[in-house]
């Protein structure tokens, strides 16, 4: 997977040069810990003695060798989870006590969150500096979130006909599978987790193949929070071998996914053909961010840097198309230019450094077969659009001007650091030209009219508007897709539902003859 580059495009000099220490990429700055299947509360081996190799995507060499689950490991982590769904104390505890637990949880990623930002970026390549503000604060604040929602789960009451009485019980879901990506591997990890942990359900997680080391580590210290065997499994592989299980298990009750919309479709068919579990998909996007003419344009360029290229650009709700309305047009194309030009690119454990190397090669070649595309189609390169150094997936911040809707970079999800801008003249025009896309995550509208925004706001067909910000995620906003962009919503008390059941209780008031 981390065979040697093919050539990027022709390496023309770009204003941008790698930070990197004197003598190239730090070294191996942690010790790996934890590289074992994590079945009902231990470090196991793969049934098969199986093992794959994780990648750093600095320098494209082994970090380690991690055990590979294939179905055989899916089926002894059922076996445990739903050993300890039908007859484990986790579903069957009070909830506070489930809360305590969980902030007991939070509490130790606390602790480890040096270590697990190390690792964190040596896996996946992000900005350690970023990691250490948004990934390790963001997972710990939405295992807390739902740690508090631990015994707050009930039902109603039902007042019914006058001769009946009813309530409802809202009811752990059961065992759960839940797969992972690479992009924020331990923010999608706790998403995922920690409603469904609240809840009482049982979990078989898979993170994904690229990035395994930070569920690992959480895993052993889920020993510590006190969370019982079999509760919690974690079962790093392969999408289309452990994944595959995972969705087509009879014995799993509900998939939660994030990843890409051809995937999702694969998920939903593996539990169509099985036993039809529950499904919620978070999926990909091509977010449209609008910018009216009578917005600050400092800030507007700030907020589409942000919006864009944000994590490499490996941002599911990533404001990709950039409407930017006539009036203030080559204005903005001068200063966005500029300002591309100092986002800092180099070794992400480097202080400072708040652009890294892409995932892959796979990805790596993804984004550059993109640009090379913005180009055959038509658009114009405005800056960036070339790799960067010998080692290590490292790609120019790229922007296109003269973006038509049809284009493929206007309409497929690039994943990287890829930002079209679009010239608009009317609120109608970019309102139909904003939802002309197969998904529909995010968007974004940055204007001074409050009757401009709401309008907006109100049409564009996506999961979450931001209006006048982009790209914030908090725990109690409910996120997730219109059209293909998923099926479902995470955060808030939405998160909570896809881990539960409800059921009806009916009883007589009085006594009768026949029922
Ligand atoms: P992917 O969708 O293949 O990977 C995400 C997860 O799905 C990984 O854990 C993977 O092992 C698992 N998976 C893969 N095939 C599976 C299968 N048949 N059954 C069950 N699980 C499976 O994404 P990939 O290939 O790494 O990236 C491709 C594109 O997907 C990216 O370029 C991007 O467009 C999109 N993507 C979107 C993400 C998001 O946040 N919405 C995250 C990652 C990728
Ligand atoms: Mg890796």
């Amino acid at each position: 997977m981390a065979s040697p580059k093919s050539n990027g495009p022709e390496a023309e000099a770009g204003p941008w040069k790698l930070v990197m220490e004197n003598d190239g990429p730090i070294k191996s700055p942690i010790k790996v810990k934890y590289t074992k299947l994590f079945i009902n509360g231990e470090f196991v081996d793969s049934v098969s003695g199986k093992t794959f190799e994780t990648f750093d995507p600095r320098t494209e060499e082994v970090i380690t060798s991690v055990s590979e689950a294939t179905k055989e490991d899916v089926d002894l982590a059922v076996k445990a989870a739903r050993a300890a769904f039908d007859h484990g104390p986790w579903p069957r505890m009070p909830g506070s006590e489930r809360g305590r637990i969980l902030n007991k949880f939070a509490d130790l990623i606390q602790q480890h969150s040096e270590e697990l930002a190390l690792l964190e970026t040596w896996d996946g390549g992000k900005p350690l500096d970023l990691v250490k503000v948004i990934d390790l604060p963001k997972s710990i604040s939405v295992l807390q979130y739902y740690a508090g929602y631990a015994d707050k789960i009930h039902g109603m009451t039902l007042k019914m006909n006058g001769a009946y009485q009813g309530y409802t019980l809202q009811e752990p879901i059961g065992v759960c599978g839940q797969i992972i990506p690479w992009n924020f591997p331990l923010i999608m990890l706790f998403t995922k987790i920690a409603p469904a942990l609240a809840c009482g359900c049982t979990l078989v997680v898979k993170p994904a193949e690229l990035t395994p080391l930070t569920a690992l580590y959480c895993a052993h210290l889920s020993v510590e929070a006190g969370i019982p065997p079999g509760v919690l499994n974690v079962l790093p592989g392969f999408g289309a071998i452990a994944g595959a299980a995972i969705s087509s298990h009879m014995d799993i009750d509900k998939i939660a996914f994030t990843g890409s919309t051809q995937v999702g479709r694969l998920i939903m068919e593996g539990a169509a053909k099985s036993n039809l579990k529950d499904v919620t998909l978070e999926l990909g996007g091509k977010s449209p961010l609008i910018i009216m003419d009578d917005f600050d344009i400092d800030k507007a360029v700030e907020i589409a840097t942000v919006a864009t290229f944000t994590n490499m650009g490996q941002v599911c709700i990533a404001g990709t198309r950039v409407f930017v309305q006539g009036g203030i047009y080559d204005k903005f194309v001068k200063k966005i230019r500029e300002r591309a030009k100092k986002i800092v690119i180099g070794d992400p454990f480097k202080g400072g450094v708040q652009h890294g190397p892409q995932i892959n090669k796979i990805q790596f070649d993804k984004i550059l077969k993109y640009i090379q595309y913005g180009k055959i189609d038509g658009a114009n390169l405005l800056i960036g659009g070339h790799s960067l150094g010998g080692k290590g997936f490292y790609i120019e911040p790229t922007i296109f001007i003269g973006v038509e809707d049809n284009m493929r970079i206007s309409q497929e999800e690039i994943f990287g650091p890829v930002m079209s801008i679009l010239k608009f003249k009317t609120i109608e025009e970019v309102i139909e030209r904003g939802n002309k896309t197969i998904y529909g995550l995010g968007a974004g509208v940055l204007t001074k009219n409050i009757n401009v925004a709401n309008r907006v706001a109100r049409s564009l067909r996506a999961g979450t508007m931001w209006i006048n910000t982009y790209l914030i995620i908090e725990n109690d906003a409910p996120f997730g897709g219109y059209k293909m962009s998923g099926i479902g919503r995470e955060y808030g008390p939405y998160g909570l539902q896809n881990y539960l059941q409800v059921k009806s209780v009916i009883t007589p008031l009085h006594e009768s003859p026949w029922l």
